[in-house]
């Protein structure tokens, strides 16, 4: 089987302290190869076009007379044109393949039905192509996060995630093992609630405040029940696996996966605070907001002592680095949003550009870094070729690094003085707007690093698919060598990544 990859995907497999499993690994990728390179592919042009859109959304915040005259180039349509192809374009076809690698991976089986999976990526990208298009004509929805024209766009999304679904739940029902590594029930818990929550999110018939309640359950979920448990499973997987020991509690990792499952499910009304909604409803969504500390704190303290003694590894191995980077966001994040989610803070910050912050915190920081180093890890091993230089993954890293800083940190600072000028009867427009300047430039100077590291790392993608000149020599993100410990030893098999 191993016949049908490059022979140097051999030697990339095969990191040089884990031979164990080889030909698995080997048969497992083989499968998953054509949809996963496909899936990368277009998740990388939806980055550069999405970020195209975000930087021009920011330019037009601190230059509002740029770009003006062409109604598709307006604020309000390449804002959702952003929105949409970042999520949907780069985030999920790039979780698209990071799952269809890693489940046969760990399921120790070929990926069944692959040509269901390949044709189910094309359905989803036909649909973001219809979709974006429709959004910048003037067709949006008009309801967040689910812009896309729901009769030309969402049965394409519909039926392309119904077929990755298929393959992967069917790949894990024929599995060859009998224990479920915490990253399967992740990815396969996505793959269910995903279809459920995007049905219930476009259902025609609610209107009203009805709309809006429901509108925030899909997108909150699209949050929490879809990118959250994906790129929790892609690091819980690739922490353990580069460092060469097993995730540090098993039993930590139950609870997280099943607190994740009821409590994310409970927040979405916390969107609508001070709406016209029962008080009830948006009570319960804050107590579960608050209770989202109890899965947060699992993977954090699950993840944190996996890498205990480890962080040396960091600079060895950049899929390591990006995804620890995104695995620290996700706890910082997640603690942020639970004070955001109290009615006291959240008077300040609903409405300002905190809230802005707080979703490029998780979606870039956490979801998008956790993407990359997942790209980083597994395009070589399918490819059969190590990356090309070291050099560019280093801009990439640094130019994204300090992209967010510079992003996140004048955008939350301005926010909270724009929430305050907000909320004083006697401020000014223009008190507010002066408020909030520094953070929009902040925005669109982080916003350019950020687009340039995208570009840095689109072209590296393209030099691999093009099939530049290999490095020879180790691959810069070799496995470090396993320290296993006797406690380790006791939790071998259950906690351990193939
Ligand atoms: C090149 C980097 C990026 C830039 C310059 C950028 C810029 C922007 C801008 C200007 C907005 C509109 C903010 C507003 O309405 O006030 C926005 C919103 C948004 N962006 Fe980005 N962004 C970037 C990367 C990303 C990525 C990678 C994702 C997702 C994976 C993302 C997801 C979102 C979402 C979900 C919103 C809506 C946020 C909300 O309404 O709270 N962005 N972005
Ligand atoms: C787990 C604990 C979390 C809690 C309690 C939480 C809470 C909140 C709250 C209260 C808001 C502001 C609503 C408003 O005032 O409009 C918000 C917005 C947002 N959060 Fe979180 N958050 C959490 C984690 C995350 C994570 C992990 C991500 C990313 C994967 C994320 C992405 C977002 C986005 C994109 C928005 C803006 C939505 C929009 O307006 O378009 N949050 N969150």
């Amino acid at each position: 089987m191993s016949a049908t990859l490059p022979a140097r995907v051999i030697e990339l497999a095969s990191p040089i302290t884990d031979m164990e499993n080889l030909d698995i690994r080997l048969r497992a990728d083989a499968s998953s190869r054509q949809v996963a390179i496909r899936a990368f592919a277009f998740s990388v042009i939806w980055l550069l076009i999405g970020s195209v859109f975000g930087l021009v959304a920011s330019f037009k915040m601190h230059m509002p007379d740029w770009l003006v005259s062409n109604a598709a180039l307006t604020f309000g349509r390449v804002r959702s044109a952003h929105l949409n192809a970042m999520a949907y374009g780069w985030a999920s076809s790039a979780m698209l393949g990071v799952s269809v690698w890693i489940i046969p991976r760990l399921v120790h089986t070929e990926l069944r039905v692959p040509k269901a999976a390949e044709a189910g990526l094309y359905f989803w990208n036909i649909g973001m192509v219809l979709g974006i298009v429709g959004i910048l004509a003037g067709y949006s929805d008009g309801l967040e996060w689910l812009e896309m024209p729901r009769y030309w766009a969402d049965p394409f999304f519909v039926i392309g995630g119904g077929l990755v679904g298929l393959s992967l739940l069917s790949t894990i029902a024929m599995r060859e093992v009998e224990h479920l590594y915490v990253s399967v029930w992740y990815v396969m818990a996505a793959f269910i609630w995903f279809p459920i929550i995007f049905v219930v999110g476009n259902w025609p018939t609610y209107t009203g405040v009805e709309s809006a309640a429901v509108n925030w359950f899909y997108a909150h979920n699209a949050l929490g029940l879809w990118l959250t448990p994906v790129c929790l499973g892609a690091a819980y997987y690739f922490i353990p696996k580069i460092l060469g020991r097993p995730i540090y509690s098993y039993q930590l990792s139950l609870l997280g996966f099943w607190t994740l499952g009821f409590f994310y499910s409970l927040n979405g009304m916390h969107h609508l605070i001070g709406g016209p909604l029962p008080t009830w409803m948006i009570t319960t969504s804050i107590v579960a907001s608050g209770l989202m500390i109890i899965p947060v704190m699992a993977v954090g303290v699950n993840q944190h002592m996996t890498l205990n003694k480890r962080f040396g590894a960091l600079r060895y191995s950049p899929t390591l680095r990006f995804i620890v980077f995104g695995s620290v966001a996700y706890t910082l994040v997640s603690l942020q949003g639970v004070f955001m989610a109290f009615r006291e803070v959240n008077r300040l910050t609903h409405f300002t550009h905190v809230t802005i912050a707080h979703a490029h915190l998780g979606l870039y920081s956490f979801v998008t870094m956790i993407m990359f180093g997942s790209i980083y890890y597994i395009l070589p091993r399918l490819l059969g070729r190590e990356w090309i230089s070291e050099k560019l993954i280093s801009w990439h890293f640094w130019s994204v690094a300090v992209g967010q800083i510079v992003y996140l940190t004048p955008l939350t600072i301005s926010g909270m003085f724009q929430g305050v000028a907000m909320g004083d009867p006697t401020s000014t427009w223009e008190q507010v707007i002066t408020a909030m300047l520094p953070g929009l430039i902040g925005r669109s100077v982080g916003g350019t690093l950020l687009t340039i590291g995208h570009g840095v790392f689109a072209y590296h993608v393209f030099l691999m698919f093009r099939g530049a000149k290999a490095r020879q020599g180790l691959p810069p993100f070799h496995e470090v060598a396993p320290i296993i410990t006797r406690r380790d030893k006791a939790t071998f098999g259950r906690g351990a990544a193939t």
